[in-house]
């Protein structure tokens, strides 16, 4: 292994324009079309010496190998001893898990079908409470997709400032507004209040039997049996998916329910065309696996400290915070499997924003800063508006520009005025925003993450970094630990001293 990363911190590093120059073949060897959507790697520093390095880090870090374990049903999550089943949601992984997957994806369905048929009623809005994994995925979906599909209002929340429940059931009528509980462990404090603040709300608005009109999405079905609710509304899915992976399970259903069964279907497709690219494409030619290549390369020898996602869609605006939890939360560790320290640049923070805002906020910094940040851009080509078509064109031309002066530069005498240029970019073009791009896109990113914990050694399913502050709210919460440091005490005092 040592060997393998050696070869990579030491191949040839050329600027991009002599990379462009050397390379004849090189747009054509770093673009993929894939699932509707266009890879393009080119504006990076990846030499072909680099991906030929990288692909022997990969065939020394039994990549293909993980990858087979995930797809196969094996325990990939070696330290909660799980497989990790979020590609049999999508019909690509053990077969038994596939089948159980589909058996759960048909209970969503006959729900929706009944809620559809006013079963329960007449339902015009949804209000779904989650946070992390629980929220991320259906809030992105919703809000990308649901302006144009979008069949009840729905608002997500998942913070537990009572303000963001406030704001969402303001223009909401309690007796046609259908809860959504979704937590795989049932148990999340935050959801947990906004549900019986939210159940509160009903009753308070003259709703006789609130606990009847909701739904619970988890992967601990007995604690929601044990909140009072039905068992005909409790959609379980399996413990084996993890939270940030489980927009494809039951945590999916409220955008089922908002765009329709077909849609959530494509959406799984989608996913299912990105599962097989990455399980059969050959390194150099697999996106998820040269894109991860490219995160190591700057993370690692370029020593690259953060990477910058710009969605340059509106509909897709909800993209950067969806991959902070993605890439964060599963990558942002120091140990390998093993538990040996991992010795090198884990996780890049995840930053991000929306194009064109952003160019007039923080796009100075990535072009005359001093820090290297490796950029994203992601875009589409069909516009997601009616309007005259020359607000789109110019989203596409910004979004183009961006990149070629990242790499471009300009000289100046003037050093207030000088652009170093050589700084990468990488561009992800989708022919469209529908459900099937979406599902490949958010693929994607996860065997992305996938490839770079292979890469490294490291578990990319656990979480055990969130669960300290956890304990420590709940001390706090019971008063029972009173030996905080002096500045929390201090603040606890000032906070709560007069209750
Ligand atoms: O605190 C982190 C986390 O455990 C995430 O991994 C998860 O997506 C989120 O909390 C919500 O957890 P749950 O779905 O169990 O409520």
């Amino acid at each position: 292994m040592d060997e393998a990363w050696s070869a990579v911190e030491n191949a040839e590093t050329k600027t991009l324009k002599d990379l462009f120059a050397a390379e004849p073949d090189r747009l054509e060897r770093l673009t993929i079309d894939e699932a509707g959507i266009r890879f393009d790697f080119a504006k990076t520093h990846l030499s072909r010496a680099e991906v030929d390095a990288f692909a022997a880090l990969a065939g020394a870090a039994d990549l293909a190998g993980r990858r087979d374990a995930l797809f196969g049903g094996d325990i990939a999550n070696p330290t909660e001893g799980r497989a990790a089943e979020h590609t049999a949601e999508r019909g690509e992984g053990a077969p038994e898990s596939v089948a159980r997957a589909r058996q759960l994806h048909a209970r969503m369905r006959t729900l929706i079908d009944a809620i559809e048929a006013e079963a329960f009623g007449p339902v015009r809005h949804i209000l779904h409470v989650g946070i992390g994994g629980s929220a991320l995925g259906p809030d992105f979906l919703v809000d990308a997709l649901g302006r144009d599909a979008g069949r009840y209002d729905t608002a997500i929340v998942s913070n537990v400032d009572g303000s963001a429940l406030e704001e969402a059931v303001a223009g909401f009528d309690p007796h046609s507004t259908l809860l959504v509980i979704a937590s795989k462990t049932f148990t999340t404090t935050e959801t947990m209040l906004n549900a019986s603040s939210a159940l509160a709300w009903m009753e308070e608005g003259g709703v006789e039997d609130p606990l009847g009109r909701v739904i619970a999405l988890t992967a601990s079905p007995e604690k929601a049996l044990e909140f009072g609710i039905d068992e005909t509304r409790v959609l379980p899915f399996s413990e084996s998916v993890g939270g940030r992976f489980s927009l494809w399970s039951s945590i999916g259903f409220p955008a089922a329910l908002a765009l329709g069964w077909d849609a959530f279907e494509s959406l799984l497709e989608g996913a299912a065309a990105m599962d097989r690219h990455f399980r059969l494409a050959p390194p150099e030619r697999n996106a998820p696996v040269l894109a991860a290549f490219v995160d190591r390369y700057y993370a690692d020898v370029r020593g690259a400290e953060t990477r910058a996602v710009f969605a340059y869609d509106e509909r897709l605006r909800l993209l950067p915070p969806y991959l902070q939890q993605l890439e964060m939360e599963s990558n942002g560790k120091s140990v390998r499997v093993d538990g040996s320290p991992v010795g090198r640049a884990t996780a890049a923070i995840t930053w991000g924003g929306v194009g064109t805002d952003a160019q007039h906020a923080v796009f100075q910094l990535l072009h005359q800063g001093t820090h290297l940040v490796p950029v994203e851009f992601v875009a589409a080509i069909e516009p997601g508006d009616s309007l005259d078509p020359e607000h789109h064109r110019q989203l596409l031309i910004n979004c183009f520009a961006q990149g070629a002066a990242l790499m471009a530069g300009r000289g100046s005498d003037d050093p207030h005025r000088f652009y170093p240029g050589d700084r990468p970019s990488t561009t992800i073009l989708l022919g469209r925003v529908d459900a099937r791009t979406l599902g490949a896109l958010i693929a994607f990113y996860e065997h992305r993450v996938f490839a770079n914990a292979a890469l490294l050694g490291i578990n990319p399913f656990d979480q055990f970094g969130v669960e300290l502050g956890k304990e420590m709210a709940k001390a706090l919460d019971g008063r029972n630990a009173l030996d905080f440091d002096p500045s929390t005490e201090a603040l606890i005092a000032r906070a709560f001293d007069a209750e």
